[in-house]
């Protein structure tokens, strides 16, 4: 389908601490890692939009609003691609157009998985299109065009995820003052455990709500020391701790167990990377299966790899990189 054309791309993340405790207006802390998503945006004769993921193997196209699947499952296809065809609408709208276009995404992020992977396809797919289009577009725009499109996937998302997409980097985020970018020069070394079990955000932080609903007074606290971990991990990123920023993983992932989103599958590659000599693991994300990161000595990177791949899991070495979205050819 799609030939030559405008290529760009975003980064995934690993949320190090505070999520769903940020959904609250805590802060938390955020990575931006060297997997990437990629979007090639390319002009039609016509006024269709048409989307293809090659990763997902789906593909379809809008016809004034109305979806048509060419490859692969309606409601799936549907579900993916309705938050790339508003972002796209949205760029074209802000600029006045009103033009076909072919999209191709190739994604190397684990869906599903808190890895921030629509997020990613979103930012690229926007930048993609507004290269097309040979308009400049802020960074700021793109977020806020990333975060509308993560509302229709994900209900009442913090922001975290279009944040890191965007800007890249490693972020102090927190809702009602945005992000920062942290001072962390030192090597992070992590390991990504996925567990291969998909789950929807929508419904993990709807777990959350549920539980702070019935125990009021028991959730505060929690959330209370989710927020002291991130202040004292912004110290030992500082002071280049890994010891210390092990064992605050640790504690961390305990609150989250405590909210009801950890799950067996993310306990037996958190246990296991521990076994193996991990500095600390905890899920990273929305929990409920997905992902979980272990944060080794450089020494011991292979040693926790292997102890996550025995245990079922999908390990992969991350390394965090501050580049964010970005266009990769025009
Ligand atoms: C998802 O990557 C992180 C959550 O905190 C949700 C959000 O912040 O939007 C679970």
């Amino acid at each position: 389908m799609v030939r030559m054309g405008v290529v760009a791309s975003a980064p995934a993340k690993v949320i190090l601490f505070g999520e769903h405790f940020v959904v609250y207006g805590e802060p938390s802390i955020v990575l931006a890692i060297d997997k990437r998503a990629y979007a090639t945006a390319e002009n039609r004769n016509d006024k269709l939009l048409y989307l293809r993921s090659l990763n997902l193997n789906l593909a379809g196209y809008f016809e004034n609003g109305v979806f048509k699947i060419e490859q692969g499952d309606l409601r799936e296809a549907k579900l993916k691609f309705e938050p790339v065809k508003l972002a796209v609408e949205k760029v074209l709208e802000k600029y006045g157009e009103n033009v076909g276009l072919n999209i191709e995404i190739n994604s190397t992020v684990p869906v599903a998985a808190g890895l921030g992977s629509s997020a990613a396809v979103v930012a690229a797919v926007t930048t993609a299109v507004s290269a097309l289009l040979n308009v400049k577009m802020s960074k700021e725009d793109i977020f806020r065009i990333t975060y509308e499109a993560e509302k229709i996937v994900h209900g009442t998302p913090s922001g975290i995820d279009p944040a890191i997409a965007t800007f890249g980097g490693t972020l102090l985020f927190q809702m009602d003052t945005g992000f920062k970018p942290l001072d962390a020069k030192m090597d992070i070394p992590l390991i990504v455990g996925d567990t291969g079990v998909e789950r929807s955000t929508r419904v993990q932080v709807e777990k959350v709500r549920h539980i702070s609903e019935r125990y009021p007074q028991v959730v505060e606290p929690i959330m209370q020391a989710g927020r002291e971990i991130v202040l004292r991990a912004i110290e030992a990123l500082k002071q280049n701790d890994l010891e210390i920023l092990g064992e605050l993983m640790n504690i961390n992932h305990a609150l989250l167990y405590g909210v009801g989103v950890s799950d067996e599958s993310l306990e037996w590659l958190i246990n296991a990377a521990r076994k193996a000599g991990a500095l600390g693991a905890k899920l990273t994300g929305a929990g409920g299966g997905g992902c979980m990161i272990a944060l080794a000595k450089n020494e011991k990177l292979e040693q926790v790899l292997e102890a996550i791949q025995r245990a079922g899991g999908r390990p992969f070495i991350a390394r965090k990189t501050d580049e964010g979205v970005k266009v990769e050819r025009t």
